[in-house]
């Protein structure tokens, strides 16, 4: 294995960035590439067919151009959706991010668990097994917050998160039966922990906000064990859309160690 090679975080926006920040918490020596699909975004509102067809292309010809020693697709709605035909497109070992519907099931008390995810990924088949194998008997209340992606991006801009947007969201889990009892809610989008503060407020403070983000950097670990790692060249964010247009700022993402842009 070649130290410099690197580990490729994928999402179609800013959304992967709360898995890289618990990867560099474990992980900090580990080479970087971040790529977003800007030109995808938002993948939440595709049909699969789009998204399977256009992540498995990009990641089998990002495979091809930077070697990565893993691939992690760091965003809900493209594994819920591809994960498996990424995996028997790639020859790497691919992390996907699934709905941390597990923990989240380990830690309610009142056995009621809300879930905010894209309205491609709450309607997934993959979202309904982990339902029935760690969530049985108790009650799963989900909920598309596409506003929630677009609110993510914008605060990563420095722009004004409106609350109402956050409690709209917050508004349709509670609305649903039971929804009163929710005590602990699953950020099943990975842009969602970019609004954590926003939506504790909305949800109070007894509510337990539940993502994947620690799990998988753990399993990335796991996976990269004993291999050494060597920074060569700088960490780097690559876009598909034009970087000249891309609304990322460049010290966003140099605050999480990216400093280098591209465009793919
Ligand atoms: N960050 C992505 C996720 O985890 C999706 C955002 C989008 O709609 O593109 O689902």
């Amino acid at each position: 294995m070649d130290p410099a090679a690197p580990i490729l975080l994928f999402d179609s926006g800013v959304g992967g960035l709360t898995v890289l920040a618990a990867l560099r918490r474990v992980l900090p020596e580990a080479p970087v590439i971040y790529a977003a699909d800007t030109a995808g975004l938002p993948y939440g509102s595709k049909s699969e067919a789009e998204i399977a067809a256009r992540v498995a292309g990009l990641l089998g010809r990002m495979t091809e151009r930077w070697h990565p020693r893993l691939v992690c697709i760091a965003c809900n709605t493209a594994s819920t959706i591809a994960l498996g035909i990424v995996r028997e497109v790639l020859e790497v070992p691919v992390v996907g991010t699934v709905p941390a519907i597990k923990p989240a099931a380990a830690l309610t008390r009142s056995g009621v668990i809300g879930l905010l995810g894209t309205a491609a990924t709450i309607r997934q088949g993959y979202v309904d097994r982990l339902e029935a194998e760690f969530a049985a008997g108790k009650r799963l209340i989900r909920h598309p917050a596409p506003g929630l992606v677009a609110a993510a991006e914008a605060k990563l801009r420095d722009e004004l998160v409106e609350q109402a947007l956050i409690d709209e969201a917050v508004a349709g889990l509670r609305v649903q039966a039971q929804g009163g009892q929710i005590d602990a809610v699953v950020l099943a989008c990975t842009h969602f922990p970019l609004l954590s503060e926003e939506l504790q407020r909305a949800l109070g403070p007894d509510v337990r906000l539940v993502d994947g983000a620690e799990g998988i950097a753990r399993r990335i670990a796991h996976l990269t064990d004993g291999q050494t790692f060597a920074r060569t060249m700088p960490d780097r964010a690559v876009f598909t859309a034009d970087p000249a247009a891309n609304p990322m700022r460049a010290e966003m993402l140099a605050a999480y160690g990216l400093t280098q842009i591209e465009r793919f």
